[in-house]
């Protein structure tokens, strides 16, 4: 021993190794726990050794919740155990959505005079890992517990403390928390574990089959300075017993996982409250399609009764709680083989591969075609004519190409070479600066033509009852129709000519085409001309501001900018097809066909005023139904209106001004940051910090898929399974 040993540490030395530790413990959870860094590694390694020397110098200060003390060192002989103070149970499993409901129907039998509609749900991804609880005490980790057989588990506290996601203090004790039992998932990311296989293979030593092995043998490992080199993750789910002076504060499941986080836990990522089944549903549907995304894997969801009352009236069965179930994932992959890649072209002319497949059963479902996207995804994947795929079907979602396999070439695979023509009318195909897509420019292309009428006749248009796809298909093959204006020329005698097509059936058509006519409204019929940037919302804002097709023809762009929702790219476009002599022969042809709605009053109070996207006046009353757009469909119907949005991370299917031109439409107002107020946060890949923000205050989180579907957007780049 020196001198400096026996030396008592000097106040200002105590307080700066208090500072240097909570310091470290500060920027060890950005790090690990919440994945937001602000500092350089370098700078917090500088902290660190400043620490590690101050605690070297005298060694009274060091201390077990010392951020020095995660680096291991106890080797021990064997694991000890220990009974849970409350046994670890395991969960019922579902296979289903129908399994899932019918399990909700058994819990509101145990609920008399419980209602569905009152349920609401806390729903988690389903971690693959193995159940660790983890016991504090006055804030303090004093012992860490594998699950084992849900009544006695094998002590791994040395080992635990090595794993930099757990607290070794919490971040904030309320003196009155006595004790805390956390339980969670210990796991691995998918990266880190195939990073430690490599380790390991070139070193020698034994490899993992999967990070599930990788985290249960790195948990139980004898040695714990060899678990501090091994990349464990700890996330939370729950909580043991707990012993609180007053309190506890939680009524619901919610509360606990927000608590949690206070405490310095990490949570799964994902985590929402869902008020209903549906959007269980809905979370659910998400999840599967977002499943490889999370960086570590997954097996399905746990669904929890957020009640805490409920929770407790529910109670447990001798194997699992009746209060929560897990949705297991199915496996819906398969392969098949890529025999083409065809090109459709799509109504505003854009290009989109379709992958053909050989026909295969994804999940019950026989998917025959895939949509691709766009050449770039094509590129990005190196898919080759041929090749063997590996195709994916998510629920009720379209089924998408995951991946080729490489390793089944047989060198007569061909790459895909996109055409710099349109496969339809053989003109002349561009991609603009900054879009992904190709397009055909020729406003008289046959294909735009037939999807151009299409569209018209859609739900999103005219809603034209009875007239389907096939029979646009056929009427424009017939050469009868080669523009929406045509078909309100349409005479019986056109009609039955066509294939499977009677009087009745004929008549019923034509009836369908006079009720579309005069009940089409001008924002209805502004959205069935299908000009670029112009949806359903959109129109809706201009037909409160411009009462007639004419008048929209001789606006401005600045008086189309004024317009809520009209940005420099929707002004544009509206002018560009004004100016078009082609679209403007199209609107002469539809006013003689009678369809020459006008809005019935002048320009809405509403229009310009933010605070009312649903249509409330100013002072918060509703103006009479004149005064609004008289369109079917309030603009308040879609699930979005009147909410706050945010976007975080990257979009795979729009870009960002796409999806905020989506959501406007859909009545939501953009906001610029997270905050209690916020309704929902879409959150793309790599969502950084402002998804660990939203969900620590408990806002909605949509995956993009949700977004689409609330947005009613859902469809658009579908392929046909
Ligand atoms: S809650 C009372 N939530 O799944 C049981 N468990 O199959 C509460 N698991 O032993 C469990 N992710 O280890 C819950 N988000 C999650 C989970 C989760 C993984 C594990 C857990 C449990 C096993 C049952």
């Amino acid at each position: 021993m020196t001198d400096t040993h026996q030396t008592h540490a000097p106040n200002e030395v105590r307080a700066r190794s208090a500072e240097l530790r909570d310091l470290l413990e500060y920027h060890g959870r950005l790090y690990h726990v919440l994945d937001d860094p602000v500092i350089a590694d370098a700078e917090y390694d500088g902290l660190f050794r400043e620490l590690l020397a101050l605690e070297e110098a005298y060694p009274e200060l060091k201390d077990p919740a010392s951020p020095t003390m995660r680096v291991g060192g106890a080797v021990l002989d064997s694991l000890s155990t220990r009974a849970h103070s409350q046994p670890m149970y395991s969960l019922d499993n579902v296979f289903s959505m129908a399994e899932g409901r019918e399990f909700v129907r058994k819990m509101l039998r145990l609920l008399p005079g419980a209602d569905e509609r009152d349920m609401a749900f806390w729903m988690e991804p389903k971690l693959d890992g193995l159940a660790m609880e983890l016991i504090y005490e006055n804030g303090f980790l004093v012992c860490a517990l594998t699950r084992g057989d849900g009544q006695t588990g094998e002590e791994v506290t040395e080992n635990m403390r090595t794993v930099r996601s757990v607290p070794l203090r919490l971040a904030s004790c309320p003196p009155r928390l006595s004790l805390l039992e956390v339980r969670g998932e210990v796991l691995m990311n998918k990266k880190d574990f195939a990073a430690l296989n490599l380790r390991q293979q070139e070193a020698g030593g034994r490899t993992f089959a999967n990070p599930r092995n990788a985290a249960a043998g790195s948990v139980r490992q004898l040695d714990s300075a060899e678990a501090a080199r091994r990349p464990l993750r700890f996330i939370a789910y729950g909580i043991g017993k707990t012993e609180w002076t007053e309190g506890p504060p939680w009524t619901t499941q919610q509360e606990i996982m927000l608590g949690l986080r206070d405490f310095g836990f990490a949570a799964a990522p994902g985590a929402a409250l869902c008020p209903s089944l549906e959007a269980v549903e809905h979370w659910y549907d998400a999840l599967v399609r977002e499943r490889d995304s999370f960086p570590f894997e997954l097996d399905g969801a746990v669904a929890k009764v957020n009640s805490l009352a409920l929770q407790e009236k529910l109670g447990f069965t001798a194997r699992a709680p009746r209060f929560a179930v897990a949705f297991k994932f199915e496996a819906a992959q398969a392969r098949t083989k890529l025999e083409d890649i065809l090109i459709q072209v799509g109504r505003t002319g854009v290009l989109t591969p379709v992958a053909q497949l050989a026909p295969v059963n994804v999940g019950g479902v026989v998917v025959r075609r895939a949509t691709l996207h766009n050449e770039d995804e094509i590129r990005a994947g190196d898919l080759r004519i041929g090749d063997t795929v590996l195709v994916r079907r998510a629920g009720d979602v379209i089924p998408e190409i995951v991946a080729a396999l490489p390793e089944l070439r047989t060198g007569e695979e061909q790459a895909f070479v996109f055409p710099d023509r349109c496969p339809s009318c053989g003109g002349q195909v561009v991609r603009e600066a900054g879009e992904a897509a190709r397009r055909c420019v020729n406003r008289a292309c046959p294909a735009v033509r037939r999807e151009a009428v299409r569209h018209f006749v859609s739900k999103a248009g005219l809603d034209v009852q009875g007239l389907g796809d096939k029979l646009v298909e056929r009427l424009l093959d017939a050469g009868l129709v080669n523009n929406p204006a045509a078909l309100f020329r349409l005479e019986e005698k056109d009609l039955i000519g066509l294939e499977r097509m009677g009087k009745k059936a004929a008549a019923r058509v034509l009836k369908a085409l006079d009720e579309a006519r005069k009940k089409t409204t001008l924002p209805r019929l502004l959205a069935a001309l299908g000009i670029r940037h112009i949806g359903e919302q959109t129109a809706k804002a201009l037909a409160r501001e411009f009462s007639s097709l004419e008048a929209l023809e001789t606006a401005e762009a600045d008086d189309l900018r004024r317009v809520r929702d009209v940005g420099p790219e929707a002004a544009a476009s509206i002018r560009d097809f004004f100016a078009s002599p082609g679209n403007r022969e199209l609107l002469r042809a539809l006013k003689e066909a009678g369809l020459c709605p006008a809005e019935a009053t002048p320009p809405s109070v509403a229009v310009h005023s933010p605070a009312s996207p649903d249509g409330t006046l100013p002072d918060g009353t509703q103006p009479d139904v004149d005064a609004r757009n008289t369109d079917a469909q309030p603009a308040g119907s879609s699930p979005l209106a009147g909410k706050t949005l945010l976007f975080t991370g990257t979009l795979s299917s729009l870009g960002r001004r796409e999806a905020s031109r989506l959501a406007e439409e859909a009545g939501a107002t953009l906001v610029g940051s997270v905050s209690g107020r916020l309704d929902y946060l879409v959150a793309g890949d790599n969502p950084g910090s402002k998804l660990a923000k939203a969900e620590a205050a408990g806002v909605t989180i949509l995956a993009e898929a949700d977004f689409l579907r609330m947005t009613g957007h859902s469809e658009n780049n579908q392929g046909n399974s």
